[in-house]
């Protein structure tokens, strides 16, 4: 194919897990199926323009963020190159810039790697779709591209190889990763959207994200997935997450809010409990995250509200509750949580509905 250059800029959400992953095999397979809630507000955008060069011998590329060059993200970005290159033979033809934001604060704790992995999958994806379609694209077969389920679960395949959960952030607005037997069409090769119908309740769910730790994370995600190796009690959490799923896919039909926060927050201490339990062990929650957690258990016995938290790898908090709450429960969150965040920052998001292709030029 003779396209010399181009560009093309995906924006791609982050997402929230309800049954966690937690633990992998070879080739970035899960140990276990989880599902979260594509998010909204959180996101990154990416710009990756490509031009050809005259040498196919190996990858060149450069990274900014916000303008800024980072080469302290380049070796990320080679380790996903290398694993990706079999699905995408043309990545040696080209030079490319890759050029990111985000709308969350960086160093926010908020992992930016679902977002910008599932994002960079999808530019690469377009450029692949170009080279194969020829340089002339109507703006139907545009739109088709979004909606095209191969254009999708390739870049969702893609973005796997990059960072496990970012194949969860194509779609929204809840996707499963990992086989299990009662989502149909679900693989570990890359998420499915949530194919049953989801009860009203859950329609704009709200997640408040509190910033109860900026700093770098204390663990990064591949040494907590390798801890599971060898784990004392890893087959009877994978076993555990398996069931959690069927249960998840039951309550999210029925709309049943009670048995939802229940399993959402075991889940959440769950994960924590795998961290301290492994060797060598860590605590990733900080004093002020376990204060969120009581004040919040003591606002839901007060007041009846289905508020709920659930937790990543570190110490933030994600406090999530139905839309007709939201009003409460950020009042709630602005005098009795707020104090204990960094600088009182927290943002509110809500579930979204997948990538968008923002521009391509030609
Ligand atoms: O996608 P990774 O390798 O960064 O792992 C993410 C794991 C958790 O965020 C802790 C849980 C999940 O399912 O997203």
């Amino acid at each position: 194919n003779s396209i010399e250059n181009g560009s093309f800029t995906w924006s791609s959400p982050s997402n929230i897990a309800l049954v966690k992953y937690w633990g992998k095999k070879k080739d970035q397979i899960p140990e276990n199926p989880s599902i979260s809630f594509t998010l909204n507000n959180c996101k990154t955008t990416t710009s990756l323009s490509f031009t050809r060069k005259s040498d196919n011998e190996s990858f060149s590329f450069d990274v900014f963020l916000d303008g800024e060059k980072k080469d302290g993200f380049k070796s990320k970005i080679e380790t996903f190159f290398n694993r990706v290159e079999v699905y995408l033979p043309f990545l040696k033809d080209y030079h490319f810039k890759i050029e990111t934001s985000n709308t969350f604060p960086h160093s926010s704790g908020i992992a930016s790697s679902a977002s910008g992995m599932s994002a960079l999958a999808l530019c690469l994806m377009s450029v692949e779709k170009e080279l194969l379609n020829g340089p002339v694209i109507s703006n139907a077969v545009e739109k088709s591209q979004e909606n095209d389920p191969y254009f999708i679960q390739k870049a969702s395949f893609l973005a796997r190889l990059g960072s496990g959960s970012a194949c969860r952030s194509l779609e929204g607005d809840l996707v499963v990763w990992g086989k299990h037997q009662d989502i149909l069409g679900s693989s570990d090769l890359f998420g499915v959207k949530f194919p049953h119908q989801v009860h009203d309740v859950f329609k704009n769910y709200q997640d408040t994200i509190l910033l109860v730790d900026k700093g770098e994370k204390q663990v990064s995600s591949t040494v907590g997935h390798n801890l599971m190796h060898g784990h004392p009690f890893a087959q009877e959490r994978f076993k555990q997450a398996h069931e959690n799923l069927g249960v998840i896919a039951e309550i999210l039909q029925q709309g049943d809010l009670d048995k939802f926060i229940a399993l959402v927050e075991s889940e959440a201490l769950t994960l924590h409990a795998m961290m301290m339990t492994s060797m060598p062990y860590f605590i990733l929650m900080k004093p002020n995250t376990l204060q969120i957690i009581n004040k919040i258990w003591a606002f839901r016995a007060e007041t009846g509200s289905k508020v709920c938290f659930t937790l990543d790898a570190g110490a933030n908090v994600h406090v999530l509750y139905p839309e007709q709450e939201a009003a409460a429960v950020i009042a709630f969150i602005e005098n009795e949580l707020a104090g204990y965040c960094q600088n009182g920052q927290f943002i509110n998001d809500s579930i979204g509905f997948g990538a968008q292709l923002i521009m391509k030029s030609l």
